[in-house]
């Protein structure tokens, strides 16, 4: 399939696979590479820019497909980490965690597109306005950390769609073939998808946290209020515990608490974030059938 997402990243189906901090390992992204879809290294969590650099090559050494980065607002390094990225090549990020305004003028200068991110079509039309070249539209049902003010993938993606002209990946929700078709039929030009892809064979994340999500239901997650943002995660004793003011809130979303919950495990040391499709996630599938499924 080639459409404007295609032509942009230069992949062969539009489907994006969602940056997710410290589990975007690059066997992942690769793979979804590999697989026709765009792989998203992430640098939310990251502090400087040899992490990142290493991430790139490791990443190389297994695709010689194309695949992108995620600059999240709210690190200070963002601008640095746009550098890097553009001296190793990468020709397309996605922006988040905040206004995109400094670094669109920078990503251009650079030669890197610059996806935006948005969870309203408001912020969409302004996004627009500063220069990005497409929009992704977060719903609400998606996992990690999103807006106070959002809409379903549902309802948001059509209003993005009216309000703005450059092309839209549709995120939150979409897990398989039924979702991307979907989201087709929005008028969205291409999918991100984050959870689905944490419950494949190459995500680096603990067994536990994909098996949490391949028994979790539709309902099995909560929106945790984090400040002026929201994270979803599953819902889990701990969450439980937090949502009846019973946990100390920085205990469970520092780094070691994610270290501790994402990669080794321990579902009682921090959040393990998730959307609303686990509860049509049933088994962990490699990548490429992932994608495979969901093209079809
Ligand atoms: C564990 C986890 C970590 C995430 N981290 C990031 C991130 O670092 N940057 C970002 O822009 N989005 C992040 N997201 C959002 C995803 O990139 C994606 O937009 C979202 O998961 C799509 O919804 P879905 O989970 O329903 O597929 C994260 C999502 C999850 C589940």
């Amino acid at each position: 399939m080639s459409n404007r997402v295609t032509e942009m990243l230069g992949c062969n189906y539009p489907i994006v696979q969602g940056a997710m901090g410290i589990i975007s390992n690059p066997e992942m992204v690769a793979a979804v590479s590999n697989a026709g879809g765009f792989g998203l290294l992430a640098t939310a969590f990251a502090d400087n820019v040899d992490i990142i650099r290493d991430q790139v090559r490791a990443t190389q050494k297994r695709t010689d497909k194309p695949f992108g980065g995620n600059l999240f607002m709210m690190n200070p390094l963002s601008d640095r980490f746009a550098r890097l990225l553009a001296g190793e090549g990468v020709k397309a990020v996605t922006l988040s965690g905040g206004s995109p305004k400094v670094l669109i003028p920078l990503l251009h200068e650079l030669g890197i597109k610059a996806l935006v991110v948005v969870p309203t079509a408001k912020v969409a039309v302004s996004a627009e306005a500063h220069g990005a070249d497409a929009i992704v539209a977060e719903g609400s049902e998606s996992g990690g950390i999103q807006g106070y003010q959002g809409a379903s993938t549902m309802v948001l993606t059509p209003a993005v769609v009216d309000a703005v002209k450059v092309p839209v990946i549709a995120a939150g929700g979409i897990g398989d073939s039924r979702g991307y078709k979907a989201a087709l039929a929005l008028g969205a030009e291409g999918v991100q998808v984050g959870t689905r892809f944490i419950a494949s064979l190459e995500c680096i994340a603990h067994a536990t946290y994909k098996d949490l999500i391949v028994q979790s239901s539709e309902t099995g997650t909560d929106l945790l209020d984090r400040g002026r943002l929201r994270i979803r995660a599953l819902h889990t004793p701990l969450v439980e515990k937090l949502i009846h003011g019973q946990l100390a809130e920085d205990r469970v979303f520092d780094e070691k608490a994610m270290e501790a919950s994402w990669l080794n495990g321990d579902a009682e040391a921090g959040v393990l974030p998730a959307g609303q499709i686990c509860g049509l996630i049933h088994n962990v599938l490699s990548v490429r059938e992932i994608i495979e499924e969901m093209k079809s």
